[in-house]
């Protein structure tokens, strides 16, 4: 079976889990997507570091531009975040032929129209699983899973970082730039902490979630955002003493003059199972007309969580995108000569 080439820019913490997961499943992961998914180059301003990860055999550079217009390379993989030289990378990926994979919902809230447009002319795919939520396949339930409702709204804790501030602050009673300072050792919040903490990171994944959900164009600049900053430890004891818990939400409703996106600390019923998603889990409540609500939990950062969903796009792209008849696995997670393979 002839492979599909990836090309990965950046090698960080996400990075490393894809090389990881790619390798302890290989099987399951090529039998899903019809055809080995290799990736052969890696851009990274540290070439030291890259080499450490992609081990042998794996194309180094740190020109990403070279990747991205290589003509060998598939499908590219944006890892590198922020909204100014991805973005570049990214259109010149789409310019040229590549279906894009990424993790960027920065980008993708403040400049995914421009992105998507261009991809659509280009007949390319933009996959962005690993932008929401982490490992939580959200995108695919909104697009997929739910694509016969209506969808009515949804409401989810959508970063990590604030939820586990506001977790240790009422368990342990701690202050909050001391919690801060924690999230930011264990790797949850992001290269800027003020977008965790300003609530723009969940504006990000709240407006991404939203234009899947509403089908409307992405609209970051229409969201109304407060973050945690505000919140006294106070106030989260009087809350517990009332029988609710704050959380930071992110909800999107579908109301008669248009799409309703806000970000804001919430009183929750203590009662509620959304109101127990603690530490730096992230869990997502959607509501359609036919199904009635769906809650959606698990990790939303983290190295292998988030490579989880970086490959389940991997794998769809090249399911479902790559221009490769005799490799398309139209809509079966396995290939049926391979089942008799299969252990029982
Ligand atoms: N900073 C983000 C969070 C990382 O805390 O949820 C995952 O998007």
């Amino acid at each position: 079976m002839k492979p599909i080439n990836v090309g990965l820019l950046g090698i960080g913490t996400v990075g490393g889990g894809t090389f990881t997961v790619l390798k302890r499943n290989e099987e399951e992961i090529t039998r899903r997507a019809g055809r080995p998914i290799r990736i052969t180059t890696v851009a990274d301003k540290n070439l030291e570091l890259a080499r450490s990860v992609a081990g042998e055999g794996v194309k180094l550079t740190d020109d990403a531009f070279s990747v991205v217009t290589d003509p060998e390379i598939d499908i590219v993989v944006e890892l590198i975040g922020g909204y100014g030289v991805a973005r570049e990378l990214v259109m010149k990926a789409i310019e040229n032929g590549k279906h894009v994979v990424t993790a960027n919902k920065a980008l993708l809230a403040v400049h995914g129209n421009e992105i998507f447009a261009a991809a659509q002319k280009k007949g390319v795919m933009v996959a962005f699983e690993a932008a929401v939520a982490g490992g939580i396949p959200i995108i695919k339930a909104l697009r997929e899973g739910l694509s016969a409702n209506r969808i009515q709204w949804l409401a989810g804790i959508i970063n990590g970082t604030t939820n586990f501030i506001l977790s240790e602050m009422r368990d342990k009673g701690l202050p909050f730039a001391e919690v801060l300072k924690e999230a930011q050792a264990l790797g949850y919040a992001e290269a800027d902490p003020t977008f965790d903490i300003e609530g723009v990171d969940a504006a990000h994944k709240a407006t991404l979630m939203a234009s899947i959900a509403f089908g409307v164009p992405v609209q970051f600049d229409k969201t109304y955002v407060e973050g945690i900053t505000k919140l006294e430890a106070a106030d989260i004891k009087y809350a517990e003493q009332l029988g609710y818990r704050i959380k930071l939400l992110g909800i999107a409703r579908r109301r008669e003059q248009g799409i309703e996106l806000r970000v804001h600390p919430t009183l929750i019923p203590a009662k509620r199972l959304i109101a127990n998603v603690e530490g730096a889990m992230n869990a997502v409540l959607v509501q359609g007309d036919a199904v009635g609500a769906t809650l959606y939990y698990g990790k939303g950062a983290g190295a292998e969580p988030t490579a989880s969903a970086v490959i389940a796009d991997l794998v769809d792209v090249t399911r479902l995108h790559t221009a490769d008849p005799e490799h398309r696995v139209p809509h079966l997670a396995f290939q049926p000569d391979q089942i008799s393979e299969l252990p029982v």
